[in-house]
């Protein structure tokens, strides 16, 4: 059988080594080729923390993270860097090319790839993400969805196995969010790419296969969003759920697990 994705093993940090207080403490979880999860939790949880972490860019000052059975480490993490990629909030701060397929491209020529070979990478990975029309355009003039797109096209151009998005939604509009959404869902599907996306939008996180929530540093929760739903009621629900609650404190009888929208319009009219 082959290795999780990402194993993560009793993974502790502190920012402050004077300090005793744990940012991160003893966070275990696996994610599996393919799976999509979402990590939720208040500001300050430690998110970021630990999507630093997972790409190397941190050291944990206890427990090991494992990237297709490869341990992180000092050694490993200029290898492992191309298999994960993380995607931050801002699309603006992230391009260097002016064109599209010029800022695809880029990681690759640092790697002195051929010619050839970057040619065929950039525009896989432009397909990938659906902007195969683009190549050729300036990505400052993208919308904020497709400039997040070209950003993650950058990063597949390098045949990740992992995909982070930390709060990478934030600054779109609806549409862009939509269309953002839908590519993540063709990664996973078509690509088996495993995506572990940071969000506070829980419709983002009803997306996900499972979330995961962090509150102080720790696990509080994972499971599949309806059962993370049911438990957390601190969690902005999706609508759906939130008419679920107000019905059920009006009185009403409703079903007592969380439902998906399409679940409760087809009880709304049952
Ligand atoms: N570079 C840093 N140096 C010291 N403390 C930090 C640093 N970055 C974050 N923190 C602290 O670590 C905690 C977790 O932060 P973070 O991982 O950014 O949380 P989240 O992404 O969930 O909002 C917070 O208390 C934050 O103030
Ligand atoms: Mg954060």
């Amino acid at each position: 059988m082959l290795p999780p994705r990402l194993q993560v093993e009793q993974l502790t940090f502190r920012y402050d080594e004077r300090k005793q207080e744990n940012t991160l403490e003893n966070v275990s979880f696996t994610v599996q080729k393919g799976e999509w999860l979402a990590v939720v939790g208040h500001n300050g949880s430690g998110k970021s923390t630990l999507a630093r972490l997972l790409v190397g860019l941190l050291t944990p000052n206890e427990g090991s993270v494992h990237i297709n059975g490869i341990k992180l480490d000092e050694d490993s993490k200029w290898k492992l860097r191309s298999q994960i990629g993380l995607i931050f909030q801002n699309p603006e701060n992230q391009f260097i090319g002016t064109t599209v397929k010029d800022d695809v491209a880029f990681a690759l020529e640092n790697m002195n790839m051929a010619y050839d070979e970057m040619k065929v990478r950039v525009e896989q990975a432009l397909e990938m993400v659906g902007l195969e029309d683009f190549a050729e355009y300036d990505p400052s003039r993208l919308s904020g969805g497709q400039k997040q797109r070209v950003a993650i096209a950058g990063l597949l151009a390098l045949n990740p196995s992992i995909l982070i998005l930390d709060e990478a939604m934030v600054m779109l509009d609806p549409k862009s969010r939509k269309e953002l959404m839908e590519t993540l869902s063709n990664l996973k599907t078509n690509n088996h790419i495993t995506i572990i996306s940071i969000t506070h939008d829980m419709n983002e996180a009803q997306a996900a296969d499972r979330i995961l929530m962090l509150s102080s540093g720790q696990i509080l929760h994972d499971g599949e969003p309806a059962e993370v739903f049911q438990k957390e009621p601190t969690l902005d629900v999706p609508f759906a759920e939130q008419l679920r609650r107000e019905l059920e404190n009006r009185g009403s009888k409703v079903p007592d697990g969380y439902m998906t929208e399409d679940e409760m319009v087809r009880w709304l009219c049952r």
